[in-house]
């Protein structure tokens, strides 16, 4: 069956190459609109990052909103030391011949899910989760209503990558992190612990530039570009893919391997804020409110991505 999805991201090599996967699987996933937050750089940039990713793939269909400038209550942290100055540099992208949506990324979020049937719609989310937060606090009825959220975010095992203890995109916006986990929303979290699995080595980039045509050469581009900062920290075989890991999930579950628990996000501490306060062990009474995802076959991944992008141009 056809699940009805939102996206909402900071592209960013790896969103763009998470939603070129779900741009390129229209029967598992009915695409309802992508919605830009600040995160890997600024809004506008993201934003423009999301219409050249739809451009890339054919899909003008697709419409792109652009949601909230800066977190709740933090400024801004970006991630140009990653993803380059544009957020998404490696490859020379189309221009998008696509306009931005003139309503409010929010506002899209919230009339979507107050129009479609209660429990049928999931939101990925593959940045800071501020419009989601943003969303919730404007419209709190639309907790019931959302199906599932799958997000890229937090770490238990892994710990941090912009902090020792935080995960970068719960670090960004820990306070609207807090407000959606506390929401009473089913929530599957893909953690550093997982997309650190997911590494994208030479050999995978080779088969994905293989495939030959122009999303597969652009995924190779992008991926090279941003693994060299990847690879120098974290001296292994490959840099960790993380966003495409949601969107994985909800074409192939059986991919990963989780535990319901509780999270709690740590927005108070200076050292720690933006920690995602797993109990792996379930060693408090807290309620579940997580989907905690640990492992994921890695091969299988790659070749459902490398499978995928070739249908695309
Ligand atoms: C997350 O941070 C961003 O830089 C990536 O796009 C991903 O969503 C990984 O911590
Ligand atoms: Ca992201």
């Amino acid at each position: 069956m056809t699940r009805k999805i939102i996206i909402d991201t900071d592209p960013g090599q790896d969103d763009a190459v998470a939603i070129l996967l779900a741009l390129a699987s229209p029967e598992d996933l009915d695409i309802l609109g992508i919605v830009a937050v600040a995160g890997n750089v600024t809004l506008a940039q993201n934003a423009r990052n999301a219409l050249k990713i739809v451009e890339l793939s054919g899909r003008s269909d697709i419409k792109v909103y652009a949601g909230c400038e800066r977190p709740m209550r933090r400024t801004l942290v970006t991630a140009e030391h990653v993803h380059g100055e544009t957020g998404l540099d490696g490859p020379v992208l189309p221009l998008p011949k696509q306009q931005l949506e003139s309503q409010h990324g929010v506002d899209f979020i919230i009339e979507t899910l107050l129009a479609h049937e209660p429990g049928t719609i999931t939101l990925c989310t593959l940045g800071p989760l501020t419009n989601i937060a943003m969303a919730l606090v404007k419209a709190p009825a639309i907790a019931g209503r959302i199906k599932e959220i799958v997000m890229m975010g937090g770490a238990y095992f892994e710990v941090g990558n912009i902090t020792p203890a935080a995960e970068f995109n719960i670090y960004v916006d820990p306070d609207a992190a807090d407000v959606v986990l506390r929401a009473g929303i089913p929530v599957v979290m893909a953690p550093l612990d997982v997309t650190h699995m997911m590494r994208s080595t030479r050999e995978r980039l080779d088969k994905i530039r293989a495939i030959g045509n122009r999303s597969g050469q652009a995924v190779y581009e992008m991926l090279s570009f941003s693994e060299r900062f990847d690879l120098y920290k974290y001296g292994m075989d490959g840099a960790p893919l993380h966003d495409p890991c949601v969107i994985a999930y909800l074409l192939k579950p059986e991919l990963f391997q989780g535990r319901h628990i509780n999270v709690v996000i740590e927005t108070a501490s200076e050292l720690t804020i933006g920690m995602t306060v797993a109990d792996y062990w379930h060693v408090t009474d807290r309620p579940h409110n997580v989907h905690f995802l640990r492992s994921g076959d890695a091969d299988a991944f790659y070749a459902l991505l490398t499978e995928r992008l070739a249908r695309l141009p």
